[in-house]
């Protein structure tokens, strides 16, 4: 007698800013998907994939030897063409073409308000997974990724702190988070950091250059100041990279030339840690769950 659920055609992606861990949810998704004896596809590259009718069926196999890997096995994208009117049409337009009765989408929170904007479309269920290095989405602690970002850049500032205490030197330090200061701020409580700016806040100067200057005259030789991508003093002309110009102004004041370390996308890539592996596979198999339970949005 065969299985009623055969019927049933899955299809997930990637979107956005990959992050480590998104492989874990994928690999769980699909697993979880086809243990239900659901029918899985794969949508490369993420909207922009979708957009381009990428689409393949995915095999268990096909999620083989990916836990361990940073990225993610189907490429991801940001689409413009995806957030206007007409693109979504067309998304939903081909998942209807190929009888999609659910889509998956691992992302951040660009991802899914997409993923919202399509359902006015696509009248499939449409289901999330949070994935980003930002840890900003709203109604959930924690998202895919985020613990070996901030693991990544802590043991840069680990590495910093040596030559920055040899040379008595002050480093600011930029992490990722152009709205959000989640990484920042948990990059500076784990490095023990002697001050963290935030988009969140404007930039407070003067009380940067207070605390160096007293850590400077307690005899301390060397400061490390985490700055997140966001934290501009300007917030409707942001700069490219704040730090650079926050360590210009503060380095005047203070008198002192302050070296400035953009970690960049170092921090979106590398094997992610087992809490994220554990963290991707357990939301991967929840977002089946809950396409198994008739949910959406
Ligand atoms: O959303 C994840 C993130 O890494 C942010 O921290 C960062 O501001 C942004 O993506 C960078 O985006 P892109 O890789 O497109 O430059």
């Amino acid at each position: 007698m065969g299985n009623r659920n055969e019927d049933k055609r899955i299809a997930v992606l990637a979107s956005g800013g990959d992050s480590p861990g998104m492989n874990a949810a994928l690999r769980a998704a699909v697993r979880a998907a086809l243990w239900e004896h659901y029918q899985v596809f794969g949508i490369q590259n993420g909207y922009e994939g979708l957009l381009l009718n990428d689409i393949r069926e995915l095999t268990s196999r096909d999620m083989g030897l990916i836990i361990n890997q940073g990225g993610t096995v189907l490429g991801t994208a940001r689409s413009a063409q995806f957030q206007t009117r007409e693109g979504l049409q067309k998304a939903a337009a081909i998942l209807n073409e190929h009888r999609i009765d659910a889509l998956c989408v691992v992302g951040g929170d660009g991802s899914f308000r997409g993923l919202m904007a399509l359902s006015e479309f696509y009248k499939g269920q449409v289901v999330g997974i949070p994935g980003t290095i930002d840890n900003d989405i709203p109604g959930t602690e924690y998202t895919i990724g985020f613990d070996t970002a901030v693991q990544t850049a802590v043991e840069a500032i680990d590495k910093l702190r040596d030559t920055a205490l040899s040379h008595g030197r002050i480093f600011f330090v930029e992490v990722m988070g152009r709205k959000s200061g989640q990484i920042a701020l948990s990059v500076a409580l784990a490095s023990g950091a002697e001050d963290v700016l935030i988009p969140e806040e404007r930039p407070d100067i003067e009380a940067v250059v207070t605390r160096l200057t007293k850590g400077r005259d307690r005899g301390k030789r060397f400061a490390i100041v985490v700055v997140a991508e966001g934290a501009t003093l300007d917030a409707a002309h942001p700069v490219e990279s704040p730090a650079f110009q926050l360590a210009e102004i503060i380095g005047k004041q203070i008198g002192q030339h302050i070296r400035v370390s953009v970690l960049g996308h170092i921090q979106r890539g590398g094997r992610p840690t087992s809490f994220d592996r554990v963290w991707g596979s357990r939301t991967g198999d929840a977002a089946i769950r809950f396409i198994k339970q008739g949910l959406t949005g």
